[in-house]
């Protein structure tokens, strides 16, 4: 098949989407555009990839990082002229260039392999990727002579028949590289929005008498440009659908495919059950014979198997097998929650350990500490970390119970099999098999009834 060469346009300023972040950068459920275009091409055999960026460009290249080589386009003078910056690179080049855009999330390895497939079996200078759109607005349209694609003419250059063309530019070709580099040289900005345009090849291609082929994909949706917002919120749609349903035939159960909100690298065991409004996001692993109850959010978190999360919010943590969580409880980076652990409902933990077999089963705050197995944690209990400057740590022994509403002020040892009074504010550590009490003792004031100011009864 020859060389094949690989280059990504991402150096244009997305003005349609208004945004401070670069268009190419969007997110597409969970992952920048770009990356996507990036994470299918890298399974082509490329000799280079190249992305084109602006001088700008910088977070594109803290994105994507060294997968790719990186040429700068220092003015946006068109998808040509951003073609041409990558001669130095390519330009010697005797194999074939596939040229795509940054802001085309969609497109499978699978597709572009055909495409590829497909431009050396013909041999020709160049093959278009085209699609049929319904709505053909916005994009390039294939101007056919008899079958022969002649040329690609812009929406805003094109005239009132032009425009009725449902065959559209994907914005993905397959050039020889030489005649690319040579036909780049001869383009021109005489057109509605002065700008060197990639599209304007196909004509010089036809003028030399070389032909040009048009590969027309089966599936428009994967070929969707997202220029703005309206187009973002479509391709996160068909991608959504496309996650679930690969969940959905790994073993995967989603009881609301339309309303689950799955990012791309998540990984799911089989006999999970995703329950409606769920979102997961970024690297997050779930175990097998999950249940994800409504309304969670897990990001970048672990759970084993076997674990239950009911309305819960999970970031940065690990939850181990049959362990479970709320309704209505959250995990802050690094929790550590351990086998059969039980969290109810209204407990924040943030960078703690809870050891397997461990209870805390309503409105408790954990917060930098150390929590071994088989603990009782009481209702309302406090772990005080804070002292208004710094952060301490606690550590509470296997088999301990800490009683309702206390409070353990770091920093503080509490021993195995220790017994912590409710309603105690334990300032100091508490040995093994000790019973600390820290609170005032009750007095009772005998008669005092007919002392008080109001009676209960009249108010
Ligand atoms: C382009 C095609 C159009 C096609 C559509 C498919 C041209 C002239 N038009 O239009 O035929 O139907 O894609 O989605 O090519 N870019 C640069 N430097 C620039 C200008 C653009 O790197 O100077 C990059 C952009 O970042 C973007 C890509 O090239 O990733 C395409 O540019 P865009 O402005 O989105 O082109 P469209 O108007 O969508
Ligand atoms: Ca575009």
């Amino acid at each position: 098949m020859g060389e094949i060469n690989t280059l990504i346009l991402a150096a244009g300023k997305g003005t349609r989407m208004k945004s401070h972040l670069h268009k190419v950068l969007q997110p597409v459920c969970g992952k920048a555009m770009v990356d996507h275009v990036l994470t299918e091409v890298e399974k082509l055999n490329n000799s280079h990839i190249v992305t084109i960026i602006g001088s700008d460009g910088e977070d594109i290249k803290e994105c994507l990082g060294d997968r790719t080589e990186y040429v700068v386009q220092k003015e946006q003078l068109g998808t040509g002229h951003a073609v041409l910056q990558a001669e130095a690179q390519l330009g010697n080049s005797q194999g074939n260039t596939l040229v795509m855009s940054g802001d085309t999330p969609l497109f499978t390895s699978t597709t572009l392999q055909k495409l590829i497939h497909f431009h050396c079996e013909h041999n020709d200078k160049i093959t278009i990727l085209t699609s049929i759109a319904d709505d053909p607005t916005g994009y390039g349209r294939i101007v056919r002579n008899n079958d022969d694609v002649i040329k690609i003419v812009e929406q805003k250059d094109a005239s009132d028949d032009e425009l009725k063309i449902k065959e559209i530019n994907t914005g993905v070709y397959v050039f020889d590289n030489q005649f690319l580099f040579d036909a780049l040289h001869k383009i021109n900005n005489d057109n509605a929005q002065h700008e060197y345009y990639l599209t304007d090849v196909i004509k010089i291609c036809k003028d030399a008498k070389e032909k040009v082929s048009a590969y027309i994909m089966d599936d428009f949706n994967e070929s969707l440009g997202v220029n703005d917002r309206i187009a973002l919120a479509r391709a996160t749609k068909i991608m959504q659908r496309r996650i679930n349903l690969k969940h959905m035939n790994n073993g995967v159960s989603i009881v609301d495919p339309e309303h689950t909100f799955i990012d791309i690298d998540v990984k799911i065991g089989t006999d999970t059950v995703i329950e409606s409004n769920v979102h997961l996001r970024g690297e997050t692993i779930i175990g097998n014979n999950c249940v994800i109850r409504s309304g969670s959010d897990i990001s970048n978190s672990v759970l084993h198997d076997n674990v239950t999360v009911i309305s819960s919010n999970i970031e940065d943590s690990e939850m181990e097998d049959n362990s479970d969580i709320g309704p209505m409880s959250h995990l802050r980076p690094n929790a550590h929650i351990g086998k059969f652990v039980h969290i109810g409902n209204f407990v924040e933990v943030k960078k703690a350990t809870i050891g397997d077999y461990t209870k805390v089963g309503h409105l408790t705050y954990i917060g930098n500490a150390k929590l071994g197995s088989n603990i009782n944690v009481g209702c309302g209990v406090v772990f005080v970390n804070y002292d208004g400057k710094d952060k301490h740590e606690s550590i509470v022994g296997d088999h301990s119970f800490l009683g309702s509403n206390s409070n353990i002020v770091a920093p503080v040892n509490i021993s195995d099999h220790s017994f912590i009074a409710a309603g105690s504010t334990i300032t100091d550590n508490v040995n093994y098999h000790d019973l600390a009490i820290a609170r005032a003792r009750q007095v009772n004031k005998e008669n005092y009834w007919d002392r008080l100011p109001h009676k209960p009864e009249d108010l």
